[in-house]
């Protein structure tokens, strides 16, 4: 058996590869970051090509640094960007329109329609999604309606649906040379699409969105023993890997934090932020604005589920102040800023550029900056900003409490915006748990690497893998409950300045 586990991570942002031992730990890694296209106000988009040519080389580039060859892994694994919705043609692997990313808010109207006439009920009920602009199924409507000639081609079986898992798996497994057309579950029930209890697409969400079913992929396993395919980095001559695992990065987030067990949960901030409890082999139906989603399939172990609260702006609120308000020069920047002041001032910020996500999913609310007077600065909309984040957790924490009954003792974290201490500080603070981080920041990697590891037999199973977990930091709450309950008080009050801005 070889020495390694390779993962594939395709963000929002940027695409990553990661070499990992058997313990778990990092061996290598290697990331190219893409543009973030953005035609008109809502609207985000990514090229295709460029998310192909940047994961091809990310790939070469770790395993030339490490020193390593194709042969040394024994796996590999991909994990993505989630609901960001690619169509392409699979005679040319020539995509029709750029990915139309998962923040991208231009089919909220379809999103809207669909609860005027109870078929958003439908969708609750079967896919445990909120119907929004969020998700796969109305972007594909969109491509269809919007981009010449697509739908005379998915009728000729040539144009064909996929998230960024789906795009990454059948450019590594040959693309126009036989590329493999697949998705897991986990991607596969973000979409609007999927039937939670047969994890099918189910014909009549389908026609909801007009989606003809032989432009779909099939959807496996996330960790599968039958591997989906294999991937020649360097050429057929240089060896291959198989390729085993596909998990969306949340969900992948979740099991690199060996969240294995019924009220086990995680925060990952990213771009967004993304909390999910494991809630078993049972759904659990949210009545507090979360989502039920697919955590894990390994094999033919009956799937895991999860409620998950997502927050579609936090890290990105940070790069908000980086790129468009130019208040700091750096993302680690709002740290030095933010602790130029002792509070924010009495100033509020609801970076609602998306709509509002989990518990709100207020598709008609806008960004807004409220309980300003002249005394406010820069640091303390540095500070509005991380504090933010944290208020946007403690909703989603809140949900997860009521709906679960599962009382949170220490929030596991998770992703780039960890390493903000302040940040870490106001979540205890502002939640009143502690908050733990590992050692391996990079859970997305790891659990995609688990995922892929676990098929082939190099780890045995979940419990080798929680052996790994160790914690690197961990912050305790500061602040009394007085504070915690005036500052939360008044972050309920700001989020409704933020409704009823946009139409839909
Ligand atoms: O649902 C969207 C999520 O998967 C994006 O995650 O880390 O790429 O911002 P990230």
């Amino acid at each position: 058996m070889p020495d390694f586990v390779g993962a594939v991570d395709q963000g929002t942002t940027s695409t990553r590869f990661m070499i990992f031992n058997h313990d778990g730990g990092e061996v290598a890694k290697f990331q190219l970051e893409h543009e973030q296209i953005l035609p008109r106000a809502g609207w985000v988009e990514h090229n295709p090509i460029e998310i192909r040519t940047r994961t091809a080389a990310v790939i070469q580039s770790t395993l030339q640094r490490a020193g390593l060859q194709p042969s040394d892994l024994a796996a590999l694994g991909i994990t993505n960007q989630r609901e960001t919705t690619i169509v392409w043609n699979r005679r040319t692997g020539r995509p029709y329109y750029n990915a139309i990313v998962w923040q991208d808010t231009r089919t909220d109207k379809i999103a809207a329609a669909l609860e005027r006439d109870g078929r958003g009920q439908v969708i609750r009920d079967r896919t445990g999604l909120h119907p929004d602009a969020y998700f796969s199924g109305g972007k594909i409507q969109w491509i269809l309606e919007n981009v010449d000639g697509v739908r005379e081609a998915v009728d000729r079986g040539e144009a064909v649906f996929g998230n960024t898992d789906t795009w990454t798996l059948w450019n590594l497994t040959g693309g126009v040379d036989g590329g493999v057309h697949a998705t897991d579950v986990t991607n596969a029930s973000r979409t609007m699409l999927m039937d939670l209890d047969t994890l099918d697409w189910d014909d009549e969400l389908l026609s909801f969105f007009g989606i003809p079913r032989q432009m779909l992929p099939e959807i496996r396993p996330s960790s599968d023993p039958a591997a989906y395919g294999v991937t020649t980095p360097f050429g057929p001559a240089a060896g291959e890997v198989p390729i085993t695992a596909i998990l969306g990065d949340q969900q992948a987030a979740t099991v690199g934090q060996v969240c294995f067990s019924p009220g086990e949960a995680k925060n990952t901030y990213g771009t967004g932020n993304f909390l999910l409890l494991n809630t078993g082999t049972e759904r659990v139906r949210s009545q507090s604005g979360l989502l039920t989603t697919v955590a894990y399939k390994f094999g033919d172990q009956p799937a895991v589920f999860a409620l998950e609260g997502s927050i579609a702006v936090t890290g990105s609120a940070v790069q908000w102040l980086r790129d468009q308000l130019h208040v700091i020069t750096s993302a680690p920047q709002s740290e030095t800023l933010a602790r130029q002041v002792e509070d924010s001032g009495g100033m509020y910020f609801v970076p609602a550029f998306s709509g509002l996500f989990a518990p709100y999913w207020r598709a008609d609310a806008r960004g807004a900056i409220v309980g300003m007077s002249r005394f406010n600065n820069d640091a303390h909309l540095a500070r509005a900003t991380l504090e933010a984040i944290c208020y946007q957790s403690r909703d989603v924490v809140e949900a997860m409490q009521q709906d679960s009954g599962v009382v949170l003792d220490v929030l596991r974290v998770d992703g780039g915006v960890t390493a903000n201490d302040l940040c870490m500080q106001l979540q205890s603070d502002i939640l009143g748990v502690p908050v733990s981080r590992p050692v391996v920041a990079e859970t997305t990697a790891l659990g995609a690497a688990y995922a892929a590891g676990l098929a082939v037999g190099f780890w045995q199973d979940t419990d080798e893998l929680r052996a790994h977990w160790a914690e690197d930091r961990r912050w305790e709450p500061g602040w009394n409950e007085e504070q915690r309950e005036k500052g939360y008080a008044g972050w309920k009050k700001a989020v409704t300045k933020a409704f009823d801005w946009a139409e839909t």
